[in-house]
């Protein structure tokens, strides 16, 4: 399975090794939702897939939870680089993106929705999606997108305060002090500094 994620779910900067099969912060994606347990996954923004592989495969072996995953599919050279750093255009024909998931035996736990985060918080009622545990959020990186993201997801989180809650792939190994950048920027009783990303 190493391998086959290294090379089919190309992780594009998570501190991997593929000489050594080392996922690098896969293995933490995938003991994220080993040890957390989660009910339901939001995965915004993969190249490839590899955040969504490493936390799917989480939930396979739990045996239990399901993950949304949502990428417009952007590429770089189509859609340039303000709306994407490193878009591979890769999530574009619905029925290639569950043979791509199927390789690791998760089509079953993982739904592809083809539109920005954007387009998902503003339809996330009405698509009746359940409360968030983990997100991953790694779509568009510009500040006011991901502060974006944060703020809908947290919305939206099932628990206000988790250390796990809300991750970026950028922030995933301090997630604590993320969660309280949160927590204060969520919670006007609470005095401190606000969202930091
Ligand atoms: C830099 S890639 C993420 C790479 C990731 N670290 C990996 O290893 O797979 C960014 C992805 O975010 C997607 N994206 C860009 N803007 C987005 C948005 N507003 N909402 C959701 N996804 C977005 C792009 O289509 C692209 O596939």
């Amino acid at each position: 399975m190493l391998p086959c994620i290294l090379e089919h779910a190309t992780p594009l900067g998570h501190h991997e090794d593929a000489a050594t099969f080392n996922l690098g912060f896969g293995f933490l994606y995938y003991g994220l939702v080993r040890s957390l347990r989660p009910r339901h996954v939001l995965v915004i923004g993969s190249g490839f897939g590899f955040s969504v592989v490493c936390m799917a495969l989480g939930l396979r072996d739990n045996a239990a939870g399901s993950l949304i995953f949502v990428d417009p599919s952007f590429s770089v050279f189509r859609h340039g680089p303000f709306q994407t750093v490193g878009g591979q255009a890769h999530w574009d024909d619905p029925q290639k993106v569950r043979l791509h998931f199927a390789r690791f035996g998760v089509e079953h736990v993982v739904a592809h929705g083809k539109m920005t985060s954007a387009d998902l918080f503003a339809r996330y009622e009405h698509l009746g999606l359940p409360p968030i545990d983990p997100a991953f959020i790694d779509g568009n990186h510009a500040y006011e997108h991901v502060a974006h993201d944060f703020m809908e997801t947290a919305a939206r989180s099932r628990r206000r305060v988790d250390p796990g809650a809300l991750a970026t792939r950028y922030q995933l190994v301090v997630s604590r002090r993320l969660a309280i950048s949160i927590n204060h920027a969520c919670d006007p009783t609470l005095s401190g500094p606000g969202l930091s990303v």
